[in-house]
């Protein structure tokens, strides 16, 4: 299905996690900082490049979990958040002191709507607030990205003199955030796009998108910045964020995995912890993954239609385009249900060793879909039971 690319062609792109600092802003998603930790490592273990643990300055709990994801998680970069305000800067520069690899993420509002009502503050006040605040965290920390908040509201040219300005200061990587899931990907692939080209000093830095989902197009938002030169995605694990979530890491590292060829790009994340983390986020966030989810949903891999389930059983290739396997995810392929024929229960049953054929086979079918007509989807420990009273009786 894949065309092999040529290694040469493919373009790296920097998965940058952010599932303990707006992962975290969603609503019903608290977590305790001594969870953050365990969290941070199965990231890490997971092969994200950057992970943004938290918001140091917001309370002591928040600045001692980034401080020791700093001190313990030496092969991974840490990101040290912060608003354009020195006292932002200092907890977010303390707190990743230990790091092996750092760098500081500061933001500000670019858009009218933001400046009017939450800043209160004209264009010019706010620029003169960004150039002062990237050159005061230069000082402490070399990689320096910055966050035009609101970017794809701002206006094109108040996000290009704000990406300039804070570029002389000494930014390295301009973040274009869809802060409210505004775009669509052929504007958003634009606006980095003409970002790159204009914006005086455009060429030095690296560029990165962080996607909200509110019209549900924070993926292909993301994948339309990397066809405009973005070579960092932000993401969180299940797509967790502020309202609709952010772009979820496992839909965006699949599209790259699976769509290689039409992207030309590759990620440094072992997809066989995807599922892994998946869950540990849930659980520990208790937030739950919607049955239909992309990828990591109870229902991604399941085919519940009898000409599916025959397909498959033929070539997992007729209706899977990925392997579930691949990424950590249990092996329960066919959901039984009314919709299974004959030959779906035989495997089943084969798969636990047992021979179904003929009469027995007929009788376990019949009682099968009695169950199933009920109840829509039959569980495997109850096809087993079926099985085991049919074999009673042929047995007495
Ligand atoms: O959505 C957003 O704009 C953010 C930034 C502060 C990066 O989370
Ligand atoms: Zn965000």
């Amino acid at each position: 299905m894949t065309k092999s690319v040529n290694p040469s062609e493919m373009k790296r792109i920097t998965i940058f996690d952010t599932t303990l600092r707006d992962g975290e802003q969603s609503p019903g998603a608290a977590i305790e900082p001594e969870q953050k930790i365990i969290i941070a490592r199965q990231l890490a273990k997971l092969g994200v490049d950057a992970i943004e643990p938290g918001f140091p300055v917001s309370s002591p709990g928040e600045f001692a979990a980034v401080q020791q994801i700093s001190r313990e998680l030496q092969g991974t970069e840490i990101v040290g958040f912060a608003r354009a305000v020195r006292g932002d800067i200092d907890a977010a520069v303390k707190a990743t002191q230990d790091a092996a690899r750092r760098r500081l993420h500061l933001f500000i509002s670019s858009s009218d709507i933001h400046l009017d009502f939450q800043l209160r503050k004209t264009r010019e006040q706010v620029l003169s607030i960004a150039r002062e605040m990237v050159a005061y965290a230069k000082q402490f920390v070399d990689e320096i990205e910055f966050s035009p908040m609101d970017s794809t509201r701002a206006g094109i040219e108040f996000v290009i003199e704000m990406v300039e300005a804070v570029i002389a200061e000494g930014a390295t990587i301009i973040n274009l955030p869809d802060t409210m899931g505004y775009a669509m990907p052929d504007e958003y692939e634009a606006l980095f796009r003409t970002v790159r080209a204009q914006a005086r000093g455009g060429d030095r830095v690296r560029y990165s998108a962080h996607c909200h989902n509110d019209l549900g197009l924070a993926v292909a938002n993301s994948l339309a910045a990397i066809r405009g030169g973005a070579t960092q995605i932000e993401v969180t694990v299940n797509g967790i964020g502020e309202r609709a979530g952010n772009c979820s890491l496992e839909e965006l590292v699949m599209a790259i995995e699976t769509r290689k060829d039409a992207l030309k790009a590759e990620t440094g994340i072992d997809i066989a912890e995807i599922y892994n983390t998946s869950r540990l986020v849930s659980r520990m966030m208790h937030f739950p993954v919607a049955f239909n989810k992309p990828i990591v949903g109870r229902n991604a891999f399941q085919h519940e239609s009898g000409i599916h389930q025959d397909g498959l059983l033929k070539n997992r290739a007729t209706y899977e385009i990925m392997d579930p396997e691949a990424m950590g995810i249990p092996r329960s392929m066919i959901v039984l249900g009314k919709h299974s024929g004959r030959h779906a229960i035989k495997h089943r049953a084969a798969e636990y060793g047992i021979e179904l054929k003929g009469e027995q086979l007929d009788e376990v079918y019949a009682a099968f879909k009695k169950v199933a007509d009920a109840q829509k989807i039959v569980t495997d420990d109850q096809l087993l039971r079926i099985i085991g009273e049919s074999t009673d009786r042929h047995e007495d």
